[in-house]
Parts: structure tokens; sequence; C-alpha cells
């Protein structure tokens, strides 16, 4: 929830002052944290290996999708991969939307007007 600073008159005058007695409000004073683009508007169907160490691409900006490939360093710096080991082997669905409440696997949120309506991330 966003909380807007209120004022507060002082004495019988007409004086204000911030409620929050000068402390500085985070939310206007930080960067906003870097958001992932979206990769593709659809999971990509891959392969996995049981036991074997992936890095999921949370940024967006991997050449490699959906695997990263070091390019959130200098495109998100923010933003790390997510790395997984899965137990078992067999196709799996991996997000390609970078919007999932489940990563690294697609929970169908890119069935959403926010990913449809949205352009893709251009590929080089
Ligand atoms: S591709 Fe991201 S939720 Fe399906």
């Amino acid at each position: 929830m966003l909380r807007v600073p209120a004022l507060v008159r002082l004495g019988g005058g007409r004086r204000y002052r911030d409620a929050s007695w000068g402390a500085r409000v985070r939310w206007l004073c930080s960067p906003r944290p870097p958001q992932p683009v979206i990769a593709a508007k659809e999971p990509f169907p891959v392969e996995l290996q049981a036991g074997k160490n992936y890095a999921w691409c949370s940024c967006g900006h991997s050449k490699r999708q959906p695997f990263c490939d070091g390019a959130h360093k200098r495109e998100a710096p923010g933003l790390a991969p997510l790395r997984f080991t899965p137990a078992r082997a067999g196709p799996a669905p991996l997000c390609g939307c970078k919007r999932t409440r489940t990563p690294p696997y697609c929970d169908g949120t890119h069935k959403g007007p926010e990913v449809q309506g949205a352009t893709p991330a251009p590929r080089a």
C-alpha cells in the first residue's frame, strides 16, 4: 500500500510539517528496480535432464532463451538468472514471458492481456 505523507498543523499558526518528521520516503528516493522484458509470448518447450544444473533467464535479454547467457549483467544489472536442478528428467515448458509466478516453469500467465498485448523484445 502506498502511503502519502500527511501534513500536521503545528500550534495555532499557519505552519505545517510533514507527519513523517522529515524522514526520507523510500519510494521517492530509490530508483525503480529493473523489470524483465518479454522474450516470448509462449513457453519454451525443453527437455530437462535430472540432476543437471540450469540457469533460467529471468531478465528476458538472453539470446539463448530460455537459458541465461549473461546478458543481464549489461542489460538488467539488478536481475539474476534462476538456478535450478530438476529432480526428474523429461519435457518441461519453461516460461518465456518472464511473468510466471512459478519460475522457471510456465503457469499460463502469458495468456493474459499484459503479455499478449505487449511487443516482445527485439532479437538481434
Ligand atoms: S510463458 Fe510465461 S507464464 Fe507461460
